[in-house]
């Protein structure tokens, strides 16, 4: 919990390892409530005293509460005097914990769409809830609840959970069966709310004050020392760098590395915007020959990234030399990527593919790190960096990977396919803000395919480039689908990239989601 967070009325989610805990979190930071994710296993009643929650809301999870060692939550959750909100395998929890029954499954597990009816009286966690008759929820549990935990009342009852809410109104613990979380769970959003309104919250968690706070917070942390800054022309590291910028000033210098894998025009805008639309002091280091020459002849996936990485250090680091004695580096890290999860599986996981960023640089530098946005979700970036005054174009960009354009040329990379794909992108790109889909994807690009096909131009044959392209929705990335564009878009699409593109002769659409495929080819 870093100083600024701490200023805030604070809500504790305690994970027991669902694949949906971020998206609790999600919906209560547009509830404008703070709220950090702790695995069950770091919460003891020391953490649970310095935490100082508010309120508290216990998590799905896999596990069951007959398995041997079943992850529990300490029992001083329950005597802290806050409200609480047992979730899905939460619920289980609470009743075991407080003196209920829960069984095993048994013919009973119910996963999917489901409906809720009202039963009881009024509940104040129900309020607007049952107003046109039953409410769609999302259901995913295996054990069910058989008895209640004294205390405890029935208010909604569905075909196969008679238990689906509950709750002990006097001592304001409520404990359902479904996931109010997701959105196939419409009226999931409105029950939180009124969960954290009985609770006293306030929603002091504006984007607003968190600039003013982290502004403070940079300066104390950083005091008159020099910072530096990798830009990557994304919005995480630009949102990072302005507001470093407002905080410290000239002490900020950013490295813009261009490695010749950069989109159309990409370094340009970059450019233009931090040196003359902010006055941010920006190294533009143009090394595009030397990424371009080291990849030549490469062709396996991995080691082309591992390349991209090895290079991106060594002339970051030569860059960073010119600054001067920087003490700190500014990392665009956000709150996913520091959100310890629970693995029940315990081995290591597999590499899919190894990333990129600037990891490793500031134990060889001697660095310490600036993260002003590890507290913050990506929209709430995307907030902070209108908050910032940042060009709409900029924040709403979709997401563009370290070793950028590399990835979208599986095989071999050479300058002529390179802009034969920033052509063939900037036109799909086009495409799709023409027809105001922009802001309904999540990703969208071209790229290359390791192939020559031959076609039909005029009278003539041609034997040219094929190019695929891929659009998807997801809301982090670990999943996603591809988009459904009509045919209308894709031929009309396609036309124009080969009208408009020379080099390319056909044009694919990828319809595979993730899993089985990644968003990169490569
Ligand atoms: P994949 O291809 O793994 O991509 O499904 C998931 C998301 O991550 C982005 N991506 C990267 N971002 N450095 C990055 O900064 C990388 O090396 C990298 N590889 C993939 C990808 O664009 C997608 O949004």
């Amino acid at each position: 919990m870093t100083q600024h967070a701490s200023q805030h009325q604070r809500l504790l989610i305690i994970d027991f390892g669902s694949q949906v805990t971020q998206l609790i979190a999600r919906r209560l930071r547009e509830l404008s409530v703070y709220c950090e994710i702790h695995p069950f296993n770091r919460v003891d009643a020391a953490f649970l005293r310095t935490f100082a929650p508010r309120a508290v809301i216990l998590s799905g999870g896999p596990a069951s509460v007959f398995a041997e060692g079943a992850p529990m939550p300490p029992a001083e959750v329950f005597t802290l005097g806050v409200p609480v909100l047992g979730i899905c395998y939460g619920q289980q929890l609470m009743m075991h914990c407080l003196g209920g029954k829960v069984e095993r499954g048994h013919g009973t597990a119910e996963f999917g769409r489901a409906f809720v009816s009202a039963a009881g009286g009024g509940l104040d966690l129900l309020e607007g809830w049952f107003e046109a008759g039953r409410e769609q929820v999302w259901m995913s549990h295996g054990d069910h609840v058989s008895a209640l935990a004294p205390g405890f009342a029935v208010y909604g009852t569905s075909p196969n959970a008679p238990f689906a809410i509950t709750a002990d109104p006097a001592r304001h613990f409520y404990a359902v069966q479904f996931h109010p979380e997701v959105h196939h769970t419409p009226g999931g959003a409105r029950m939180l709310g009124n969960f954290v309104r009985l609770a006293g919250f306030a929603g002091d968690w504006t984007m607003g004050a968190y600039r003013d706070e982290a502004i403070r917070a940079i300066r104390g942390q950083v005091g008159d020392a020099r910072v530096i800054c990798g830009l990557s022309g994304g919005v995480d590291s630009s949102v990072a760098a302005v507001l470093i910028h407002e905080a410290i000033g000239d002490q900020l210098t950013c490295v813009f590395v261009d490695h010749g894998l950069l989109r159309l025009n990409e370094a340009e805008e970059v450019v233009t915007m931090f040196r003359d639309h902010y006055n941010i002091p920006l190294i533009h280091a143009d090394e595009s020959d030397l990424f371009l020459g080291a990849l030549e002849g490469v062709a396996d996936p991995e080691v082309k990234r591992k390349t991209i990485g090895r290079l991106f250090i060594d002339v970051f680091q030569k860059h960073a030399a010119e600054v001067g004695g920087a003490a700190f580096l500014a990392q665009g890290t956000l709150y996913p990527d520091v959100i310890e999860s629970v693995s029940f599986s315990g081995g290591p996981s597999v590499t899919i593919k190894s990333h990129h960023n600037v990891g490793g640089l500031p134990e060889k530098m001697g660095l310490r790190l600036v993260e002003p946005l590890r507290e913050l979700f990506k929209d709430e970036v995307r907030a902070l960096g209108r908050e910032l005054g940042l060009p709409e174009q900029f924040i709403g960009r979709h997401p563009f990977p370290g070793p950028g354009l590399a990835i979208r040329c599986p095989g071999e990379i050479t300058r002529e396919k390179l802009e034969i794909l920033r052509r063939a992108d900037a036109v799909f790109i086009d495409q799709i803000r023409r027809h105001g889909l922009y802001d309904a994807i999540w990703q969208a690009f071209a790229a290359i395919l390791p192939m020559r096909t031959v076609g039909v131009m005029g009278d003539g044959r041609t034997y040219d480039y094929a190019l695929g392209l891929r659009a998807v929705t997801s809301v982090d990335g670990m999943t996603a689908d591809y988009y459904p564009f009509s045919h209308e878009f894709l031929s009309e699409t396609a036309t124009r990239i080969i009208n408009e593109v020379q080099g390319v002769n056909r044009v694919f659409y990828d319809v595979t989601s993730k899993p089985p495929g990644t968003i990169e080819l490569e």
